[in-house]
């Protein structure tokens, strides 16, 4: 692949962003690579962590943009929106390490991400009005409903780039830490202990619930809860629990 390199590594998937002399920046290949690659990961590992070498990704590469139609446009943003979407419904949990920048459409894939580490150098934003367009994975939509609408439209408005801690004050990471990567490698390896198929229907009951009303999705809430009594390894666990 051209755009990312994958790792398999004792039960964790590594994607690596490997275009760092354009700063991890997003085009539509990148994005189907990275699909492509989680794709055949989903099988073989329990946890998958998305990180750039120096930096996460300082958003979609302009390049695109030159003379582009706004059909051709339109389409750009939906595949992005593939992504996001692809990022919250898959399986297993994945884990965001935002190393310098994470700026735009790097950042708005970060949002879809579970956890979301960042480094004490990170610096994010939405600066896509600089040059006159708007956010192009969630920056509007999913942004405001992570920081609230009041932070989201001065992220927004501005343009401006954050440092990590103003991030972190803002809820835009969950962690900032000197070394994220170690950071990420501990969590994801508490995580990948964790019995399989509860983790994967916890973060379906936790996405469910943006698009179902409380009483849905407390209601959804209570039939995994059930489910998961038909588990294997709840069942052990339940047990193991009662001997000791
Ligand atoms: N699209 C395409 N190329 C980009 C890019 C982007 N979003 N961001 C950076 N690059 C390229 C630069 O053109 C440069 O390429 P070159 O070496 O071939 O000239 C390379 O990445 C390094 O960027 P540079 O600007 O030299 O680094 P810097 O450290 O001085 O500044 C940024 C880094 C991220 C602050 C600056 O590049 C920037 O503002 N980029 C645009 C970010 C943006 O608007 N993102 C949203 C896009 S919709």
């Amino acid at each position: 692949m051209e755009n990312i390199d994958v790792k398999i590594d004792d039960g964790i998937g590594y994607i690596y962003f490997s275009r760092e002399n354009k700063l991890n920046t997003i085009t539509v290949d990148m994005v189907n690579e990275i699909m492509n690659s989680m794709d055949n990961l989903k099988d073989k590992v329990k946890v998958v962590i998305i990180e750039g070498k120096k930096n996460f990704s300082a958003g979609a590469d302009i390049n695109q943009f030159k003379n582009i139609n706004p059909i051709d446009a339109y389409n750009f943003h939906l595949k992005l929106n593939e992504l996001l979407k692809y990022f919250r419904e898959y399986d297993l949990p994945i884990i965001s390490v935002l190393n310098g920048y994470a700026l735009g459409g790097g950042l708005e894939l970060s949002l879809s991400t579970d956890i979301r580490i960042c480094s004490a150098h990170a610096i994010l934003g939405q600066p896509e009005i600089n040059i006159g367009i708007n956010a192009g994975a969630g920056g509007n939509v999913i942004l405001s409903k992570v920081i609230g609408r009041n932070r989201a439209l001065y992220l927004i408005l501005t343009g401006e780039k954050i440092d990590a801690k103003k991030a972190y004050e803002f809820g835009l990471v969950d962690i900032i830490s000197d070394d994220p990567e170690n950071e990420a490698l501990r969590i994801a390896k508490i995580i990948k202990e964790k019995p399989l198929t509860t983790v994967k229907l916890a973060k379906r009951v936790v996405n469910k619930s943006f698009d179902a009303s409380l009483d849905l999705s407390i209601d959804y809430e209570a039939t995994v809860f059930g489910l998961l009594f038909s588990d294997g390894e709840t069942k052990d666990r339940i047990n193991k629990f009662f001997k000791k």
